[in-house]
């Protein structure tokens, strides 16, 4: 479906029992630092999920895992039904996973619309021969993909930027370039490594705003890394809370806040 098609059609949310991606007895280790301590959870399609808990708690470690960056010693993660040991992060991308980092990761020499085309790239199905001629089924293909990022663009209001080289831009909207960039994959599971990181108040709400559009528009599942509580508990249907590698919580943002486990590790102090 179009991005257009999907905006016009959809309005509500659809979340589902169904899930999507399963973590079972995940441990994850490097060298004498055990960063993910045998930790299961669950996706389910459809939902906003929320991974908290304090610094160096593993949070970054299990979406690294979730993608392929990292292959963890123990445990199993299923994906769409399907069991894997060890996956590519480029394997998981064509498989629907997509990610954005906690510190941005643009190219900043090239600008908006280009960084999101990178987004693109594997869908694009001519061989490259064509695309570096930039003729025949390349040529078509390209423009159908442009079109589809203008069309994100338009979504995540950045027309006024997309010829700007994005390492001019602002914090806030570099990170809703890489957004962007992600969502030119129309991925299934959107991983967003603290979105709202480094934002002041008013690029917060933007993205707010965008995370849960996405969600509704395109009926993407995300899972998303945040440490502003107000922002998990107004975004997210569960929370699972992480503390030194190890799963302590896991429940609706009402649960998990009157957790006393989670009020002593994490909602104690400030962060
Ligand atoms: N590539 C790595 N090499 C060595 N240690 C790592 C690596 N990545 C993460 N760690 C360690 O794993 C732990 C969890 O880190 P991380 O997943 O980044 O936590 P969080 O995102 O919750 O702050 C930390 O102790 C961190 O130092
Ligand atoms: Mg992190």
């Amino acid at each position: 479906m179009s991005a257009t098609a999907a905006i016009n059609s959809a309005d509500t949310r659809a979340v589902t029992n169904e899930v999507l991606l399963a973590v079972e007895n995940v441990t994850l280790r490097f060298g004498g630092v055990t960063a993910i301590n045998g930790v299961s959870f669950d996706i389910r399609k459809g939902e906003i999920r929320a991974i908290i808990g304090p610094n160096g708690a593993g949070k970054t470690s299990m979406l690294n895992c979730i993608n392929g960056f990292y292959h963890p010693q123990e445990g199993r993660i299923t994906y769409k039904g399907e069991t894997r040991q060890r996956m590519r992060p480029h394997v998981a991308a064509s498989q629907g996973i997509a990610r954005t980092f906690q510190n941005v990761a643009l190219f900043n020499g090239m600008t908006t619309l280009d960084n999101i085309m990178t987004g693109r790239t594997l869908k694009m199905s001519a061989n490259i021969f064509w695309q570096m001629l930039r003729l025949g089924p390349a040529l078509a293909d390209e423009i159908k993909h442009r079109e589809y990022c203008e069309e994100i663009i338009d979504f995540l209001e950045i027309e006024a930027i997309r010829k700007t080289p994005v390492g001019r831009l602002p914090y806030g909207l570099q990170k809703r370039v890489e957004l962007a960039r992600a969502l030119a994959m129309q991925p299934d599971l959107l991983l967003l490594d603290e979105p709202m990181a480094g934002m002041n108040l008013e690029e917060k709400q933007d993205m707010c705003r965008f995370i849960i559009d996405v969600n509704k528009t395109f009926g993407t599942t995300i899972a998303l890394i945040e440490h502003d509580m107000g922002v998990v508990m107004d975004l997210s249907d569960r929370v699972v809370v992480l503390e030194y590698g190890r799963k302590i919580a896991d429940g609706t943002p009402d649960e998990v806040k009157s957790d006393q486990k989670v009020i002593d590790a994490y909602l104690g102090v400030s962060h």
